[in-house]
C-alpha cells in the first residue's frame, strides 16, 4: 500500500506512509510492559520468520461477503470464546465449538432465508484488555490475567509476569486450531448432509436440540427431493463445505505487527493473523496505536462501540478507518447494554448514515450486560442478551437500516456461566461448571435457543 497510488494509505493522523511498525510512535493503552532483556526481540524475530496464518485473498473474500451484509443481503454470526485458552484447545473442544456455530448458522439460514457469514472468535483470541491492572486473589494483590498470549491465569504472582515467548506459542496454537478448522469446514464434516451429526448428545435430548433436529430433518428431506429431481449435488456443490472465517481483537500489537505482510498481488498490507480483526472498547482512541495500526491493514475490521461512544466519535472512527467508504471494510460492533440500546443506538446510526458510511452494524449483546453475581461470579442473563438484540433490531427497523449480525461469546461445552435460558440456570448453579478463563459464555443449549429467537427477529 505504501507508495501505491491507486490505493492511498488510510493513515490515522499523520501524512507519513503507513508501516506495520508505525503504531510504536502512537500512545497505546492496554499493552503489557514486557520484562527487560532480549526475549521480546527474539519472539518478534521468531514470528516474522513464520508463515502467514491466513491469506490476503481470503480476507478480501470476507470483505466482499461483509459488503453484502452492509447492503442488507446477508447476516453475520460472529461467535466463540471470550479468551481462548492454551490449556483447552483439544480437537474435541474445537469441534464442539464449530458444531454449535454451524448449528446456529443452519437455524438462522433455514428459518430466515438470509445467507449467514460465519466468523469465529477463534485461532487467535488470546489477548484481553482489562479494566483493572491488578486483581485480588484471597489476600494477595497480583497483576491481572491478560490472556494466554501475555501471561498465565494461575492465581500466583509469578504466573502473571508477561512473557514475550508466549506470542510464539500463541501462533502455534492458532496454526493448529486453524488447521483443524480448515479440515472440518472443507473436508466433509461441515457438509449439509451431516447436519444431524452436529447435534451433540446432551443437546439433542433438550427442547432446543429437538427443535434443531426438526430443521435438520427438513433439510434432509429437501436434499433428497433435490436429488430425486436430478439436481446435481455431487462433489462440486456448495452444500459440501462452508466458508468459515477467523477473527480476534487486535490488542497485542507486537504480535499483529509481526504477522502483517505485504500481499504480492495488490502490494497492500494485510494482518495475516486472522481474516478479520477488531479494536476493543478500551483501545479505540482516535489517535491511539490500535486505531493507527488497523487503519493501515486491508483486512475487514471492526470497532466496538460502548455506551460512552458519541455519534461524533463513531463518525470520526469511520473516517479514519474507512476513508474510502469501501463496503464491507468496517463493522461497528455495538455493545451498549439492554437498558441503553434503545436510546443510544439510533443517534449513532443516524450520524453514520448521514455521512454516507457503508458500515456493517453488528450487535454484541454480551459486554454491555455483564455483572457480578452474589457468589462472586461474572455473569450475564440470557434475557438481557436477547433484550439487547431485540433493541438492536427495533432501532434498525425504525431507522430503515439493516441489523447486520450478532457477536456472541459461547462454547460448545455444557457450562453454567450465563444465567437463564430454557434450562433457567440460577445464580447458585453458576459454580457447577464455570470454566471460562475470562468472560461468561452461552452454553450450547442457550446458543441454539438464541439462534431460534434471532431467526424469528430476522423473519419479522
Ligand atoms: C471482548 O470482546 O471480549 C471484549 C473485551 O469486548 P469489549 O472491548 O467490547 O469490552
Ligand atoms: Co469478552
Amino acid at each position: 500500500m505504501a507508495g501505491n497510488s491507486s490505493s492511498p494509505a488510510p493513515v490515522a493522523a499523520s501524512a507519513a506512509p503507513w508501516h506495520p511498525a508505525a503504531w510504536k510512535g502512537l500512545p497505546a493503552s492496554q499493552l503489557p510492559t514486557w520484562p527487560e532483556g532480549a526475549a521480546l526481540e527474539a519472539a518478534r524475530a521468531g514470528l516474522a520468520g513464520l508463515p502467514p496464518l491466513v491469506f490476503a485473498g481470503e480476507a478480501r473474500k470476507l470483505t466482499d461477503a461483509l459488503a453484502d451484509v452492509s447492503r442488507g443481503r446477508a447476516f453475520i454470526l460472529q461467535a466463540g470464546d471470550c479468551a481462548e485458552s492454551f490449556a483447552e484447545q483439544g480437537a474435541d473442544q474445537i469441534r464442539d465449538k464449530l458444531k454449535v456455530i454451524l448449528q446456529m448458522a443452519v437455524v438462522l439460514t433455514y428459518a430466515s432465508g438470509v445467507p449467514v457469514v460465519k466468523i469465529g472468535r477463534i485461532a487467535g483470541q488470546y489477548a484481553k484488555p482489562r479494566s483493572s491492572l491488578t486483581e485480588r486473589v484471597g489476600d494477595v494483590e497480583m497483576p491481572a490475567f491478560r490472556g494466554h498470549i501475555i501471561n498465565d491465569d494461575a492465581p500466583v504472582p509469578a504466573a502473571r509476569v508477561p512473557d514475550p515467548n508466549r506470542m510464539v506459542t500463541a501462533y502455534h496454537h492458532a496454526a493448529a486450531t486453524l488447521n483443524l478448522l480448515r479440515a472440518f469446514t472443507n473436508g466433509g464434516f461441515a457438509d449439509l448432509s451431516h447436519v444431524h451429526a452436529w447435534n451433540q448428545e446432551f443437546l439433542a435430548s433438550s427442547a432446543e436440540g429437538r427443535r434443531y433436529e426438526a430443521i435438520a430433518e427438513e433439510i434432509d428431506r429437501a436434499l433428497r427431493f433435490m436429488r430425486a429431481c436430478g439436481v446435481d449435488l455431487s462433489a462440486g456443490a456448495p452444500i459440501h463445505q462452508v466458508d468459515f472465517y477467523t477473527s480476534h481483537e487486535a490488542l497485542l500489537l507486537d504480535y499483529e505487527e509481526m504477522l502483517t505482510r505485504r500481499d504480492s498481488l495488490s502490494g497492500d498490507w494485510y494482518d495475516c493473523s486472522a481474516h478479520m480483526l477488531w479494536i476493543g472498547e478500551r483501545t479505540r482512541e482516535l489517535d491511539g496505536a490500535h486505531v493507527g495500526f488497523l487503519a493501515g491493514v486491508h483486512n475487514p475490521i471492526g470497532v466496538k462501540l460502548g455506551p460512552t461512544a458519541t455519534p461524533a466519535e463513531a463518525v470520526a472512527l469511520c473516517e479514519v478507518l474507512n476513508p474510502e467508504k469501501i463496503p464491507g471494510r468496517l463493522t461497528l460492533i455495538c455493545r451498549l447494554g439492554v437498558a441503553k440500546v434503545t436510546s443510544l443506538l439510533p443517534p449513532l446510526i443516524r450520524a453514520v448514515t448521514d455521512r454516507g458510511h457503508p458500515v456493517v452494524w453488528e450487535c454484541d449483546p454480551m459486554h454491555g450486560n455483564t455483572f457480578t453475581s452474589e457468589n462472586g461470579r461474572k455473569t450475564r442473563h440470557f434475557d438481557d442478551v436477547l433484550g439487547e438484540i431485540r433493541g438492536f433490531f427495533a432501532a434498525h427497523k425504525a431507522e430503515g437500516t439493516w441489523p447486520g449480525g450478532v457477536h456472541v461469546e459461547l462454547t460448545g461445552d455444557d457450562v453454567t456461566e450465563c444465567l437463564g435460558g430454557v434450562e433457567d440456570i440460577l445464580e447458585e448453579q453458576l459454580p457447577l461448571r464455570y470454566t471460562t478463563t475470562c468472560d461468561p459464555r452461552l452454553n450450547a443449549r442457550q446458543s441454539i435457543d438464541l439462534a431460534f429467537r434471532v431467526a424469528e427477529l430476522l423473519r419479522g
